[in-house]
């Protein structure tokens, strides 16, 4: 959501952690390839980035039928609508995680934001929307890191401003439903200076990360200023459970797993070649595919484009306006044309958004059937749309009304959370 490290994007190296030049942009196959990568979202294709071919180059496996169902079996619960369709799509090391979880051994969620705007996006909710599933069904605790230093580094804002937009962004996450007994949310701007724990951590990362190596990753250059070249050392930390002594009572092997879109990926392939060398656990992770803007799944949606994004502040009109004005349409030109070809839900974002939000797999299904033959017109899509975005944004302003100032302290309090370490 931010500009690149030089306001351009790199391309990322796969299992190892080498430098690669940033034009070094053709596949195997000759082609463009898709940009994924913390600061850009860019691809060629109207259906979106290519998902499998990612997996491929980031060097992550992908969740199959076969993870999903022992998720199911492991969890006892359905699997939620993002793991049946797909759009949590890629892994590292999860089936680790159930094989310890099925021994009784515990795990850990993080999970981060970065506090860049007062407003986030609907995209946004999506690793919150599935963390929070998570945290139900495995009962277990949750970290939340607010990277109000990163957003001070890389945008033209005050450290106050990336404070405060912390504490805002804070009562959104919170409107999400996390259980306070079970979540600590944290803003790197108090908590570093807090826990000598944590700083630890940073530290002994910092040592085992060269500039040749991050420069390689993230495409920092010479002129970019040694806070971003020092940073992925702070998303990192919270990937180890003893940056959290009054959660876990110092032990330093609790199994942390992060679910995130995937371009927050470069940081935890760091981090995961860093982990063994300071003698802690691996994080293991759990992708999800791009929210698209509603221009089409060419980029993912950006709060820095109002028109490209339906914010969590969105009024019932403002969410109408730009379905019906922007969502990119897979219909025909006419209604004619429509009714004899069809529509084609692949590059349609209105039946996009709709495979995120909509729980009931059949009725999302006939939809498909009927907007590809032609019964089902663009605008009566949209209207679909609309009339499942509306109730849900105005439900999360509701529970966000709700969140006090006094709940955002507590949640933000280090303390011990309700579980036995
Ligand atoms: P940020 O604020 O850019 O994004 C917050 C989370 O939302 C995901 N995300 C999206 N998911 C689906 N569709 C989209 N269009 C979309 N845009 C953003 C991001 O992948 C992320 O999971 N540096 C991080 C903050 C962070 C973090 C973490 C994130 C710190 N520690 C651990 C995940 C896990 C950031 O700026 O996220």
């Amino acid at each position: 959501t931010t500009n690149g490290p030089r306001g351009q994007s790199c391309v990322i190296n796969i299992k190892c952690l080498n430098a690669i030049s940033i034009n070094d942009r053709q596949s195997e196959n000759g082609g463009e390839e898709d940009t994924v990568d913390p600061w850009n979202v860019a691809t060629n294709s109207a259906k979106g980035v290519d998902y499998d071919k990612l997996i491929v180059r980031f060097g992550s496996s992908k969740i199959d039928q076969e993870l999903v169902d022992r998720i199911e079996k492991v969890s006892g619960q359905k699997p939620h609508r993002f793991l049946r369709r797909g759009i949590f799509f890629s892994h590292r090391d999860m089936n680790q995680v159930l094989d310890a979880y099925e021994k009784q051994k515990s795990f850990y969620l993080y999970t981060g934001r970065g506090p860049s705007s007062q407003a986030m996006h609907v995209g946004h909710l999506i690793p919150f929307v599935f963390t929070k599933w998570l945290q139900d069904v495995f009962d277990i605790p949750l970290v939340i890191q607010l990277t109000d230093d990163e957003k001070y580094l890389w945008k033209d804002l005050s450290l106050e401003d990336c404070h405060r937009f912390a504490e805002e962004n804070a009562k959104d996450i919170i409107a999400c439903g996390f259980d306070v007994n079970k979540t600590f949310i944290f803003s790197d701007l108090d908590y570093m200076g807090s826990s000598p724990e944590f700083y630890r951590n940073v530290v002994k990362v910092q040592k085992h990360v060269t500039f040749n190596q991050v420069k390689g990753i993230f495409g920092f250059s010479d002129s970019d200023c040694i806070g971003k070249i020092s940073f992925p050392a702070i998303q990192a930390a919270p990937a180890f459970s003893s940056s959290f002594p009054q959660i876990f009572k110092g032990r330093k092997d609790v199994q942390c797993l992060i679910p995130c879109a995937i371009d927050q990926d470069p940081y935890f392939r760091m981090t995961r070649d860093v982990a063994p060398r300071i003698g802690y656990p691996k994080p293991a992770l759990l992708h999800s595919t791009f929210f698209p803007a509603l221009q089409g799944a060419q980029t993912k949606m950006s709060a820095s484009d109002a028109n490209s994004s339906i914010f969590l502040t969105d009024t019932p009109k403002q969410i109408k306006n730009k379905v019906n004005k922007h969502a990119f349409s897979g219909g025909k030109d006419t209604i004619e044309e429509h009714r004899e070809q069809g529509g084609n839900p692949d590059i349609d974002v209105a039946f996009m958004y709709l495979t995120f939000f909509m729980e009931d797999d059949e009725q999302l299904e006939k939809i498909r059937q009927d907007y590809t033959s032609g019964i089902l017109l663009t605008g009566e899509l949209k209207k679909m749309l609309i009339e499942t975005l509306q109730p849900m944004i105005t439900a999360h302003q509701e529970n966000r009304k709700n969140v006090t100032d006094e709940m955002v302290k507590q949640f933000m309090t280090p303390r011990p959370l309700n579980f036995n370490f």
